[in-house]
């Protein structure tokens, strides 16, 4: 069985655009883990574009699943991740003007700065992973800087599947010699990142998989799947005036 990490950053999203107190992630989680979400994963950004300080802490404590921290190599995210003692850790590039994470984390170019950084959060039994580009150096690398896991970023692959399935098929394939070789280094094989309800099914027959981390389709998805009664509710206050 594919585990699913649900990734909630845009619950937040939603809250920042008016600086409301509602929707409150806090409040998804619960909802995800009722659905069967297997581990919550969220990204404490360093502009705090989404997720706060405060959700993160108030998460962890409501929580019932497994916490996935997503975060940049930066000292002082590094330090609220010794603090939180999240389950897991993925560690990501940040860009301050990106939509989104854009691409993998160059490991192989900052192999010793990353070594410390996994160490400080393996001795607190933190799961440490990182979030790459399907190359074999990078991957190599997460196992020489003592990496527990491995996430693929599977954007470009998502990004590709748009143009039509046979787009995607040679990006497929690295994907799936990524997997090959995160077993041959024992790491942990996990990969997301712009899966949606008709590109995941590609990835899902990857051998070796754990993971799938998957947010912003999901949330998505749920704005019309509750939109209907959202109305409906609205509209029989309404009714009686
Ligand atoms: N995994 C990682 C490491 C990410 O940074 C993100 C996006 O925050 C995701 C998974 C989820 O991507 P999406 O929202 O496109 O499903």
């Amino acid at each position: 069985m594919i585990k699913l990490g649900v990734n909630i950053d845009h619950i937040a999203t939603l809250r920042q655009a008016r600086m409301e107190e509602y929707p409150s992630p806090v409040k998804a989680v619960a909802l995800c883990e009722k659905a069967g979400a297997d581990s919550i994963t969220t990204h404490l950004r360093e502009d705090r574009r989404h997720i706060q300080d405060k959700d993160v802490f108030e998460i962890k404590q409501c929580m019932r699943t497994k916490l996935n921290f997503e975060m940049a190599a930066t000292d002082e995210i590094v330090n609220v991740a010794l603090k939180l003692q999240p389950y897991s850790v993925c560690i990501v590039p940040e860009k301050r003007q990106e939509v989104t994470t854009e691409g993998g984390l160059d490991v192989a170019g900052q192999k010793s700065r990353l070594s410390e950084i996994v160490k400080k959060l393996q001795d607190k039994g933190i799961i440490v992973s990182m979030f790459i580009d399907p190359e074999p150096n990078q991957i190599e690398a997460c196992a020489e800087v003592g990496s527990d896991a491995i996430e693929i970023h599977t954007g470009k692959y998502a990004n590709l599947f748009k143009l039509g399935k046979k787009h995607a098929a040679a990006e497929l394939e690295k994907i799936k010699q990524a997997s090959v070789l995160a077993k041959q280094n024992k790491l942990i094989f996990n990969a997301g990142h712009g899966l949606d309800y008709n590109n995941v099914y590609d990835i899902c027959d990857i051998k070796n998989l754990n993971e799938l981390n998957i947010g912003f389709s999901i949330i998505a998805q749920a704005v019309f799947d509750g939109l209907e009664k959202a109305v409906i509710d609205m509209k029989k206050i309404l009714l009686k005036y």
